[in-house]
């Protein structure tokens, strides 16, 4: 029997991370250079029903049945197993691996859960489209996140730049034309930050403090409106002030740190054209918005600065 196998990309979030989970818009793109991958392959030889589960990255080997429900690998397979209306699986060899740094804010939880729940489905013969892969990675990631926006998973599911805005309704999810590709420099402070401490930190903020957040929020929103704008018009180059806007309403926000601003301040001396953290903050990754030309400057200047990893990655419409 055939091995099935699935791949997701990590994601950087250009504008918006965490005045989306208040239902402000944020862009993220993905980023093809990192990524998870899921193998799932029959096992006759094993007991029925016995899914054994490897995935190195994260020093598991375990059988699904000894999982917690509140896993998210063992949620991920209970969640498709149920949608699909299946009472067990079929005895099974599944192995994950991925080259995106965990808790550094390119989205390894989701993508990882995203390639799961497409190699699984497909091995259960029965493949999720898009829309259902990220109903369920969304539900996984609220165990990874407790109150996720929705735009890690949403960006990871369709690996294409997304508009995304959370609305009671449900979310607003727009692909939009990059008719001008740019570039991007990712700096990885080696610092690990889970995303769940810095959205759990910034909401007791905003209890704290509702209408100050609230401003930075609304600022960060209409900073995210005016950077579509720009890329839909062909005009990159003006992304970089606006990534020092943002970067100062993080600041302001209290989710940033001395590396990240350290690494920050390396890149824009280097002659990027902007940069800022992406994702939860605290630790993780930054970027900044470089061309061709200074590309690797900017990288080097990283380096220099203490990065632990860089990494070059184009925005371009799919
Ligand atoms: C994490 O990549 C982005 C945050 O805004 C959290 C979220 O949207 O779920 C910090």
């Amino acid at each position: 029997m055939p091995a099935f196998t699935s791949a997701a990309p990590g994601k950087i979030i250009l504008f918006g991370e965490h005045a989306v989970v208040y239902g402000r818009p944020a862009i993220a793109v993905p980023v093809a250079g990192v990524r998870a991958r899921a193998m799932i392959s029959a096992d006759p030889r094993a007991a029925e029903g016995r899914v054994r589960i490897q995935a190195p990255d994260i020093n598991l080997e375990a059988d699904l049945d000894k999982l917690p429900g509140s896993h998210p690998l063992a949620a991920a397979l209970r969640a498709v197993l149920s949608d699909l209306g299946l009472p067990r699986s079929p005895a099974c060899h599944i192995r994950i691996k991925s080259t995106i740094p965990v808790a550094s804010g390119l989205g390894s939880g989701a993508a990882v859960t995203v390639a799961l729940i497409r190699a699984y489905s497909a091995f259960l013969g029965k493949p999720l489209p898009d829309e259902k892969v990220n109903a369920l990675a969304f539900e996984i990631e609220k165990l990874h996140h407790g109150t996720p926006s929705g735009i890690d998973n949403t960006v990871i599911t369709y690996a294409m730049p997304v508009y995304f805005q959370r609305k009671p309704t449900g979310p607003i999810i727009e692909t939009f034309n990059v008719p001008q590709p740019f570039q991007i420099v990712i700096g990885d402070t080696g610092v690990r930050s889970p995303t769940a401490v810095s959205v759990r930190d910034v909401n007791k903020g905003w209890q704290a403090e509702t209408e100050y957040f609230e401003r930075l929020f609304d600022q960060i929103g209409s900073i995210t409106e005016d950077a579509r704008k720009m890329i839909e018009a062909g005009q990159p180059s003006r992304l970089g002030a606006l990534m020092d806007e943002n970067q100062a309403l993080l600041v302001q926000m209290g989710v940033s740190s001395p590396p990240l601003d350290r690494l920050i301040q390396a890149a824009r001396f280097a002659g990027a054209f902007g940069a800022k953290l992406s994702g939860g903050g605290r630790g993780g990754n930054m970027i900044a918005l470089v061309n061709g030309n200074i590309a690797e400057v900017v990288r080097q200047a990283l380096k220099d600065a203490g990065a632990v990893r860089t990494l070059l990655t184009p925005v371009k419409s799919c």
